[in-house]
């Protein structure tokens, strides 16, 4: 029998150095690394049933036996919504406690990661979520071996025989899904922004926010500085049926062929998803945008990730490491250190830039022609 035979020699050079324990382990390891797709479904799950949303409006942790008469699942599916929680209470999704009032039952409560997935949060990360998570973007994935052997720009090529932003201009459903994950997470960073880094603005008679989706930050600066021209500059399929505001205006384009003009220009995780190259294309179209260059106001205002070669704690080292295979597998483009930003500028033209950090991993450079 297979199973029963002998070892070869180099099968022996693989297995003679391990013990049961360190056999065990490895395979342990890897099946955790397997599996560790279940822990993204599963949220996704616990998301669109709207978990975190019945558990915030109860008002306090919610028994389970009340969480499942209120969830919209079928009766036969009950017995296992325990096995769901378990999952996401191990993850750090919600948390168990016990309250006397529901006689010992368990109960489950939001943590900081769930209520940032409660529809209602105006920073929720829920589209997100449910963007990244959806088959567009999962399948992929799949084709990365595949593209590592052919000469297709990017893994999502080869899936689906378009980038990213035709795909987006041929189906609807996914245009609107990915616009909505960029204004969940243009949300959370504007309000970053207006608090840490407002005077970045101050002064600009124009700005025009290039690849600005559908205008979350560009409409919050429009709103507090109201004598600011703003335009949301991106491309057709994102800005074609959307109506701006007094001194807000979308127009639809390509950045690669021209910008429209302004005092200032604003990048915000524009340049991450393109190549070095790609890049100062970019950032070349947008100093020919700058209406007032050499002066304070005439600048390029990038909000995307300096990340700092790996340095930070484990869990943050492992988000970095995921983004920089997104940028790989989604677009051509890549998280940048300081040392290649600086490398891009002065490629692209520019003189010197400053840098304030905002949230996590992201910054907010000002670069001056
Ligand atoms: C990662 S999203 C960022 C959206 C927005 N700046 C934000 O952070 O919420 C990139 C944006 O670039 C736009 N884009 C891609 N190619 C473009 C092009 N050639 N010209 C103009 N915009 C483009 C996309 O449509 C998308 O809205």
């Amino acid at each position: 029998m297979e199973g029963l035979r002998s070892f070869t020699l180099i099968e022996k050079a693989l297995v003679k150095e391990e013990n049961g324990t360190e056999l065990l382990r490895a395979q342990a390891h890897i099946w955790n690394h397997i599996l560790k797709f279940i822990n993204a479904m599963s949220l996704k799950c616990a998301t669109q049933l709207g978990i975190p949303d019945i558990i915030h409006s109860h008002g306090k942790p919610l028994a389970l036996s009340q969480l499942i008469s209120s969830l919209p699942i079928h009766h036969s599916k009950t017995p296992f919504v325990y096995r769901l929680m378990r999952i996401l209470v191990h993850n750090g999704f919600f948390e168990v406690q016990k309250l006397d009032e529901d006689d010992g039952e368990e109960c489950n409560a939001l943590t900081d990661a769930s209520r940032l997935l409660v529809k209602d949060n105006p920073l929720s990360v829920t589209p997100f979520l449910l963007a990244l998570l959806d088959p567009t973007l999962t399948q992929p994935w799949h084709h990365l071996s595949t593209w590592f052997q052919n000469d297709d720009r990017t893994p999502i090529e080869t899936a689906n025989g378009m980038a990213l932003w035709e795909y987006a201009g041929h189906n609807p459903r996914f245009n609107n899904l990915f616009n909505d994950a960029m204004a969940s997470d243009a949300r959370l960073v504007t309000s970053a922004v207006m608090e840490k880094c407002k005077g970045v603005f101050e002064r600009l008679e124009s700005l025009v926010d290039v690849g600005g989706g559908t205008g979350t930050l560009a409409k919050a600066i429009a709103t507090e500085f109201p004598h600011m021209e703003c335009t949301i500059f991106d491309l057709p399929h994102v800005v074609g049926d959307l109506e701006g505001s007094e001194n807000m205006k979308y127009v639809g384009g390509d950045m690669f062929e021209a910008v429209p003009s302004a005092d200032a220009v604003l990048l915000k995780c524009i340049l991450h998803d393109w190549n070095d190259e790609e890049c100062v294309k970019i950032l070349g179209r947008c100093k020919e945008a700058i209406t007032s260059k050499g002066s304070k106001k005439g600048k390029v205002i990038i909000i995307d990730m300096m990340v700092e070669n790996h340095k930070g704690d484990e869990e943050s080292i492992a988000t970095q490491l995921c983004f920089e295979m997104l940028m790989m597998t989604l677009v051509t483009g890549r998280e940048r250190s300081e040392k290649d930003w600086a490398t891009i500028f002065s490629n692209a033209g520019f003189r010197y830039y400053t840098k304030n950090p905002i949230l996590g991993l992201r910054s907010l450079i000002e670069v001056y022609p």
